[in-house]
């Protein structure tokens, strides 16, 4: 595929998120406290993650490993952080999670599925294959966007995982229900884990430098706010002594 498809299809699939971003704040995504079984045949939650989330995995593996310049520069440092954060959400996650009786829609699980392949496979090409190994050389190591990009990365993925780890141990072996999260950035936002995933996407999108990881961005922030809002107005119906000055994904903003 020439640069100039694959620029093409990043357009049309930015132009598919903002589409998407809108339609999420009228339609709530169902899975997790918002599952239901209107969506049709629904499937074991923790196997939905695997399926959903794999093929993000397996397609960056499979560009770091067989393309063709992945280790002609320092663009294996990118496919790294990819597959860091990506063996975390496939594997370990899924095994955390206390939701053992709940189902998510196998709709829910093929399109998280898609958004994956699409993504993962954009930016795996863009950087195995048509990536000039210039862009990363160790000039890039040295960049200000890079370090910049690389701390947020980071602080973005340490938030989030404290923030998943948080939720998950607020039920006790056997328990089924929600409380209110307190504590750590719980105090000022109603989901730090989103919050730290957008950090963390933002930061890969200013490492990378390029429009795949803008792309990806894009989507992350149009799938997770709309979510974070759900969440949000559903704590707020669901216990009415919610924390009222909590704000939804974005301290003392939004
Ligand atoms: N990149 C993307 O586009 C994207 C999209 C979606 C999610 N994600 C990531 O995937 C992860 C999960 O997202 P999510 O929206 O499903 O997270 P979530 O609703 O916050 O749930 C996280 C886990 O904690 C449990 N939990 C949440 N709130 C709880 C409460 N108040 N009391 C007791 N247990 C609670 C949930 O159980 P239940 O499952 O039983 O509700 C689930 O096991 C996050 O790290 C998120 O960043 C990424």
């Amino acid at each position: 595929m020439s640069i100039q498809s694959l620029y093409l299809i990043s357009y049309i699939w930015l132009s598919i998120a903002i589409v998407v971003h809108v339609t999420m704040f009228f339609i709530t995504a169902p899975f997790g406290r918002h599952t239901t079984e209107k969506w049709g045949i629904t499937i074991n939650n923790k196997l939905a993650w695997v399926l959903m989330e794999a093929p993000s995995l397996f397609i960056m593996l499979y560009f770091l490993v067989l393309g063709s310049n992945s280790f002609h520069s320092y663009v294996w440092i990118l496919f790294a952080f990819w597959i860091i954060h990506y063996i975390n959400r496939t594997f370990i996650y899924p095994l955390r999670i206390k939701s053992t009786p709940k189902k998510m829609p196998l709709a829910i699980a093929m399109s998280g599925a898609f958004f994956n392949i699409v993504n993962a496979g954009l930016n795996g090409y863009f950087l195995s294959e048509l990536a000039s190994p210039l862009d990363y050389s160790s000039k890039w190591l040295n960049s200000t966007h890079f370090i910049v990009g690389a701390s947020m990365f980071v602080i973005g993925m340490m938030i989030n995982w404290k923030a998943d780890t948080i939720l998950i141990n607020l039920r006790k072996p056997g328990e089924t229900g929600y409380k209110i999260p307190q504590g750590f950035l719980f105090d000022y936002i109603s989901s730090p884990n989103l919050f730290g995933e957008i950090i963390e996407w933002s930061g890969f999108a200013l490492m990378a430098y390029n429009l795949p990881a803008l792309t990806f961005i894009v989507w992350t922030f149009a799938n997770l706010v709309p979510r974070a809002k759900n969440h949000h107005d559903w704590y707020v119906k669901q216990f009415p002594e919610y924390p009222a000055k909590r704000k939804i994904v974005f301290p003392f903003l939004f």
